[in-house]
């Protein structure tokens, strides 16, 4: 019998699955929340379906949020569901809203009612920051967020601080900047530069089309992140942290050195630039300060750039040189 009860909105996603593999590995009793889809998407648990209990739930529905933290009875919540994709935000901004930011409100109501002891992590973003006016960026930073995705991930922060503080609950928020891996979903340019070098060199395509290269972002690598989260909700008291690795490239460092690793050198010839993928307003230029996790939580990010550019292209190139599409 576990000793400790662990609830994730957001399971199924790249930071989900390796927060349920972390949790089990340390004797938790793991509940995730999945909303309905018409295929259902469990590709990301693999390696944990049996053991962990999944429940339906939206973050759009109030009712099967409190229904789902109150038959998991959770010690820990997590709260990692969201439309995360920030291109996408400016598409569907109300969605993102109702989902991201409204979501995060909902969740904390349930809880609120049902679960009022329960230590609350929610997953705020670097792109709070957006256009930021001094680096590196840290708890204290103003945010100046650059999009739909961005105002929602405030909008949340801001619902978790004030239920901390009208309410005395556990709530604590972690500033992440980026973090991939081989589970990073294919929209985004880590990944869809990985895969698409993976395609080139096993003769699948021939191009790479990517919008601003110039964009530099803070990326570390995604297990180091969901450490984390646990680590934030085994503080003393609830606060919050950044989590970043302090070291920024730009999105043509990322594509040199993924080319690289594949073994192609003229890898220029491969790239193309197409404005459909710019952003309306682009976050210029992120990186993060993890001063404070590293000294209130003993946490530090083992996996560095040019580490986490080989372990996603060399699971590509697996993945490609299995599969035939
Ligand atoms: P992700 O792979 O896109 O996963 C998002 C998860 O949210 C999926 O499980 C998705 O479920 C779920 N979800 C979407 N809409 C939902 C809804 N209406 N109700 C319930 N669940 C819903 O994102 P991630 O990279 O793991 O990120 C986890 C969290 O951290 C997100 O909140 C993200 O915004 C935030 N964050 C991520 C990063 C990063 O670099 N990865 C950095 C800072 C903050 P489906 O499978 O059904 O779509
Ligand atoms: N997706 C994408 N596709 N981005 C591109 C492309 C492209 O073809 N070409 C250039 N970029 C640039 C984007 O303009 C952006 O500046 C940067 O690459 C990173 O884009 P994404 O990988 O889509 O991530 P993001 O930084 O916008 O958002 C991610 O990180 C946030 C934390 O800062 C997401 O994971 C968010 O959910 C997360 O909060």
């Amino acid at each position: 019998m576990a000793d400790r009860s662990a609830l994730i909105t957001g399971i199924t996603g790249q930071d989900g699955s390796y927060l349920a593999e972390l949790l089990l590995k340390k004797g938790y009793q793991v509940t995730g929340i999945v909303r309905r889809l018409s295929s259902p998407n469990l590709n990301n648990l693999a390696q944990v379906l049996g053991r962990v209990k999944l429940v339906d739930g939206d973050l759009m529905d109030q009712s099967s949020l409190s229904q789902a933290v109150k038959s998991s009875g959770p010690d820990e919540i997590y709260n990692l569901g969201a439309q995360s994709f920030v291109g996408t935000s400016f598409a569907q901004p109300v969605l993102t809203g109702e989902i991201t930011g409204l979501g995060t409100l909902r969740l904390l109501a349930a809880a609120r009612e049902n679960a009022p002891q329960a230590k609350i992590y929610h997953a705020s973003s670097s792109e709070m920051f957006g256009h930021v006016g001094a680096e590196p960026q840290d708890e204290n930073t103003p945010f100046h967020p650059r999009s739909p995705y961005g105002v929602a991930k405030v909008y949340a922060y801001w619902a978790c601080v004030n239920y901390r503080e009208a309410y005395s609950m556990f709530v604590s928020n972690g500033i992440l900047f980026n973090h991939e891996s081989p589970r990073r979903g294919l929209e985004f340019v880590t990944r869809k530069i990985t895969d698409g070098v993976a395609r080139i060199a096993t003769g699948k395509a021939d191009t790479l089309t990517l919008g601003n290269l110039d964009a530099r972002r803070d990326w570390g690598y995604a297990p180091d992140y969901v450490d984390l989260m646990w680590r934030v909700l085994q503080a003393k008291s609830p606060g919050d942290y950044v989590g970043a690795t302090g070291e920024a490239h730009s999105v043509r460092e990322f594509v040199q050195a993924a080319f690289e690793t594949a073994g192609i050198s003229d890898w220029q010839k491969h790239l193309r630039t197409d404005s459909q993928f710019n952003r309306p307003s682009e976050v210029f230029n992120l990186r993060g300060s993890p001063a404070k996790a590293k000294r209130e939580l003993g946490w530090e990010p083992t996996t560095r750039f040019k580490e986490l550019v080989k372990i996603m292209v060399e699971a590509d190139l697996k993945r490609h040189g299995e599969n035939s599409n």
